[in-house]
């Protein structure tokens, strides 16, 4: 399946573990999303995938945030519940797809369904759904799901790149990034599109020895951030402010 997680499920957190996120980056997360938060109380996390940042915001927050976790991967949602027990409702669902929501207050993403990269001169938002339309399609799901007045928070991440780093028990696990259609390295040949040249394509693997345990492909494209700006307001999310850290922009539910 296009996107699945499913291939590299079991090795996420090790994968995280290892320094992933350059940032260093859940507690972060966490306090700034908490900080963002406010007295907001009733919120969503879009890819709660293993549950790591939720766990920390729970952590951070006591009782006060009623968190629910939506995922399309059965795998990742899975390792939430073993990780984060009844304490957050879980939802295996593709957000594009899902429209019944209840009400939240706000809504975060960090990592996936939608984040922020640093470019070199600004931020440019990243999609791992298909096509524009399914952006349309899932945001506007997601502002009918969120209060007037809520926020969107999505996070900032670096920019993806290629490196390999060791895993703990001598696996390895190197990310290569290419653009679509392109069919350097032999990995994939054919036409896939690539026509505004904003569509990539992530390849994960997970290796011991050097044989291949797990391998991952990932489709995103990447919005300029006006463009992007432009794409939320369109669907109910006004951009109100960066944070100080850098860590998340927020987007007013109007
Ligand atoms: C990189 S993980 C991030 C998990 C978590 N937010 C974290 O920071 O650790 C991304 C998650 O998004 C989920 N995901 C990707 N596309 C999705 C979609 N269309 N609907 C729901 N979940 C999706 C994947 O299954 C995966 O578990």
């Amino acid at each position: 399946m296009a996107n699945s997680y499913t291939a590299l499920s079991q090795y996420y957190d090790l994968i995280v573990a290892s320094g992933y996120y350059d940032y260093g980056a859940y507690d972060a997360y966490a306090r700034t999303l908490l900080a963002q938060l406010g007295d907001h109380r009733d919120v969503l996390e879009v890819g709660v995938g293993s549950g790591l940042v939720c766990e920390r915001l729970l952590e951070l927050s006591g009782a006060r945030l009623r968190i629910t976790g939506i995922d399309d991967t059965a795998s990742m949602i899975a390792q939430a519940r073993a990780r984060l027990g009844h304490r957050v409702e879980l939802i295996r669902h593709d957000i594009a797809e899902l429209t019944a929501l209840p009400a939240f207050d706000a809504a975060y993403s960090v990592a996936r369904v939608w984040y922020e990269v640093e470019d070199a001169a600004d931020t440019a938002l990243c999609s791992h759904l298909p096509e524009e339309s399914d952006d349309v399609r899932a945001l506007k799901n997601l502002a009918a799901a969120v209060r007037p007045g809520g926020s969107l928070l999505l996070a900032v991440q670096q920019g993806h790149r290629t490196f390999q780093r060791p895993l703990p028990g001598g696996l390895v696990y190197t990310q290569e990034i290419r653009m679509a259609g392109s069919t350097e390295g032999g990995m994939e040949g054919g036409t896939e599109g690539g026509t505004e040249g904003d569509r990539y394509v992530k390849d994960c693997f997970v290796r011991r020895a050097g044989e291949v345990l797990a391998h991952q492909r990932r489709r995103f494209r990447v919005y300029p951030q006006d463009r992007a700006d432009q794409l939320l307001a369109e669907c109910g999310f006004h951009f109100e402010a960066g944070t100080g850290d850098g860590l998340l922009r927020q987007y007013l539910r109007t």
